[in-house]
């Protein structure tokens, strides 16, 4: 009877090696194919060495496709370079008014005396600040932005700055009042999708440091890196490997073969079909629905309800859902 149980999985053993490779929200040390952009970003940020005002820039582009991951490497690789320009990273979608943006900045520059203070005292203590210095600000998803008179505020105040606007949403800088888009004055910077040895690479890096050596089978991920290309979203072939393992460990598999990536990847195509969500996903995904006002925070607060979840947690469930096409 030997070999029976050759390819089954021992209950304390596991195909993830370094699962946190998978997060959306991980930096990988190297961003690939994404050189030029670093660049054209750099170069609008270089006057501030030569305490010049700096360029602002808008990056837009699809969903997925390293907008994010690209501008938090170049400001890490500023923060190792300088302590002369402050760092300011804004996502729109969790902090999405002027007072919301202003306390965030207090908390990222280390401004603590916020009691009593009303949006315009807090502006002023946050120039102050800066002026000693200079700052790159990025406002991340800014079409999520419900008021731009934070932009308008620092734009006046701040001397030497560089304003980093993103969105999957290129159209949304019309919503910007012309008086604030005059001061703004926005170079672009567009990304476009991977080509399909680019997704590969991409994909190859994020799954080699992820799972145990040898585990996935070379067609299982050539189907994820054709799936992603498809979908033109690396988020999705996260989605995809991540998936991929954990159903060919619910089967006990040694291996992941090409059976389990196709399940994933069906999952991906009926992802509406409310089923085949674990239950804390569902919950999410229903605050989310009923709530179409609410900012992530507010969810947030209604989802853990007292309880101790973390942020971090429900992020991830947030964007799990967001790349699998359930919420936008
Ligand atoms: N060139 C790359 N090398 C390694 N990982 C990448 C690369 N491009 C994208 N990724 C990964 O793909 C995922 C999505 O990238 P990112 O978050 O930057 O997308 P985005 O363009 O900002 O999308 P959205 O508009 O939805 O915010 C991230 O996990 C990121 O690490
Ligand atoms: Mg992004």
């Amino acid at each position: 009877m030997g070999g029976l149980f050759d390819n089954i999985l021992g209950g304390n053993e596991s195909l993830f090696l370094n699962p946190e490779h998978l997060d959306y929200g991980y930096r990988p040390k190297l961003i690939p194919f994404r050189e030029n952009q670093q660049f054209y970003i750099a170069n609008c940020i270089k006057p501030l060495f030569n305490r010049r005002d700096g360029k602002n820039l808008l990056i837009y582009g699809a969903q997925g496709i390293g907008k994010t991951v690209c501008c938090k490497h170049v400001l890490n690789e500023l923060q190792d370079q300088t302590d002369d320009i402050l760092v300011i990273y804004i996502n729109c979608w969790i902090d999405e008014t002027s007072y919301k943006i202003t306390l965030d900045i207090c908390n990222q520059i280390g401004y603590k005396w916020i009691a009593d203070k009303n949006t315009k005292d807090l502006i002023d203590e946050i120039t102050n600040i800066i002026n000693k210095k200079s700052a790159v600000i990025i406002f991340d998803e800014f079409d999520k932005m419900q008021d731009y008179s934070i932009l308008y505020a620092l734009l006046e105040k701040i001397y030497r700055k560089c304003i980093l606007m993103v969105t999957n949403d290129a159209g949304s800088v019309r919503r910007i009042e012309p008086r604030i888009m005059s001061r703004l004055n926005l170079d672009k910077l567009e990304f476009k999708p991977y080509n399909p040895d680019e997704v590969k690479e991409i994909l190859r890096m994020r799954k080699d440091y992820a799972f145990v050596k040898n585990v996935f089978e070379n067609d299982a991920f050539e189907l994820i890196a054709k799936k992603t290309f498809e979908l033109k979203d690396i988020r999705k072939g996260l989605f995809l490997l991540e998936e991929s393992g954990n159903i060919a460990e619910e089967e006990s598999s040694r291996k992941i073969l090409l059976k389990h990536a196709e399940i994933a990847t069906k999952k991906i195509d009926d992802f509406d079909d409310e089923k085949i969500l674990e239950g804390e996903e569902k919950k999410v995904l229903r605050l989310l629905k009923e709530n179409p006002e609410k900012n992530l925070k507010d969810i947030y607060e209604l989802y853990k309800a007292g309880e101790n979840k973390s942020f971090r947690t429900f992020q991830r469930i947030v964007s799990k859902l967001r790349a699998a096409k359930a919420v936008k």
